[in-house]
């Protein structure tokens, strides 16, 4: 087995201090003076609740120790001077007259400003360096850390009020408007709002927020399995539409509206498409609820559990899992460190989850690369996560 490991990245306890530097050097370097701030906004990876957010449902993500950094300074004009570090490239734009571009980095900056601005608030510009360690394209939401950096930026140098649930609705607007993608609040919210050593149970319809602490001894590590799937945002608005003729039938404003209970009374007249997606997000806001009162017991084998009865109701009933992510889970699961495993996020290729005893981590984490790399011949990249705060001015 041993033979496979040189071909897995791991990714054990990042240091924040590197890109921190990084950013606040290159700002230096480029401006000829320190930043006046630094702000970071982390990546996500959701516990459980599924494919759930945008049914007015319950999920618990937590922030993990990957980030978007931006080292900046306020300019005396309305505009926004920025580079990215990490792709080399530089973007100005004036607040007053916004112009959509090609889809990249600039244009997550553009849509909050855009967002902000249609929300009512005054824009001051900013210069300033971008760069971040969220694998892109990894299903560990990238773009909802780099919308809640550039939000708490704007923040900042216009002397905005922080308030992470307001800015969570601002990043979510700029993404299904400007950019395109129709994803539901999740991913701007926990990038906000997440806090150092818990996960976070949202109630993505009040946006309500509850910490919950990890359980004693546990480690929660993200198993990317390298696969992405194309179609990805076709798939997503065909659950979304399913699920929504799912809610008309029930009669409700959206499947949150319905019990477990009334489920199963009514089930059988439902055709059997409709029948297995409602019943995986019924079911899953059911198990996430329950997943948080584990959470507070400490028990951390009926989470595990949790976790993988959301697996098998993504795999069976929503049908977004994918072949690796099956056998990562499984690979996962064989191990005896292991509590639950599950994908996570919007599926179809991307990363799966696990809940594993924290003093077998390293031995977990090599376990399942080996057992995933023999199995399907990919090489994963395996990330033991800590849970950071959310959107936060680290200097400034
Ligand atoms: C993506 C979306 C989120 C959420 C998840 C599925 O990550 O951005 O809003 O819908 O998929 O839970």
């Amino acid at each position: 087995m041993t033979g496979h490991v040189s071909h897995i990245t791991f990714h054990i306890l990042r240091s924040h201090h590197v890109l921190q530097n990084r950013v606040t050097q290159e700002f230096e370097r480029r401006f000829g003076a320190p930043p006046a701030f630094v702000v970071r906004a982390p990546g996500r990876v959701n516990l459980i609740g599924e494919h759930t957010d945008y049914n007015d449902g319950f999920v618990l993500p937590m922030a993990i120790d990957r980030a978007i950094w931006i080292a900046g300074r306020p300019r005396g004009d309305q505009r926004v001077v920025g580079r990215s570090l990490d792709l080399d490239q530089a973007t100005e734009f004036p607040l007053q007259d916004l112009q959509r571009g090609k889809t990249g980095w600039t244009e997550y900056l553009k849509g909050v400003a855009w967002a902000l601005q249609e929300a009512g608030y005054t824009l001051q510009g900013w210069e300033g360096v971008v760069s971040g360690d969220v694998p892109l394209a990894a299903g560990l939401s990238s773009s909802a850390a780099l919308e809640m950096a550039t939000a708490r930026v704007f923040a900042l140098v216009s002397e905005l009020p922080w308030e992470p649930a307001t800015m969570a609705q601002i990043g979510q607007r700029a993404e299904n408007e400007w950019v395109g993608m129709n994803c539901g609040i999740m991913d701007q919210m926990i990038s906000a709002a997440g806090e150092a050593g818990h996960a976070l149970l949202i109630d993505c319809r009040s946006l309500e927020t509850l910490p919950v602490p990890l359980p004693p001894g546990t480690v929660v590590v993200v198993l990317d399995t390298a696969t992405r799937r194309g179609l990805v945002d076709s798939a997503y608005n065909e659950r979304r539409a399913q699920c929504e003729a799912a809610a008309r039938f029930f009669g409700v404003a959206a499947l949150r509206d319905v019990s477990v209970a009334h489920f199963q009374a009514q089930a059988d007249r439902l055709d059997d498409l409709t029948r297995r997606r409602a019943r995986h997000v019924i079911t899953e806001n059911d198990r996430t609820l329950r997943a948080v009162e584990a959470m507070r017991r400490g028990d951390a084998v009926e989470f595990g559990q949790l976790m993988n009865g959301s697996h098998a109701s993504l795999r069976d009933d929503f049908e977004v899992s994918s072949e690796e992510l099956n056998h990562m889970v499984a690979c996962a699961c064989q191990q005896d460190s292991c509590y639950g495993a599950r994908m996570t996020g919007a599926g179809f290729g991307g990363c799966a989850v696990a809940l594993a005893r924290a003093d077998a981590a390293h031995a977990f984490a090599t376990a399942v690369g080996n057992c995933y790399q023999a199995t399907t011949g990919i090489a994963p990249n395996v990330y033991v996560c800590t849970a950071t705060n959310g959107a936060e001015v680290v200097k400034g």
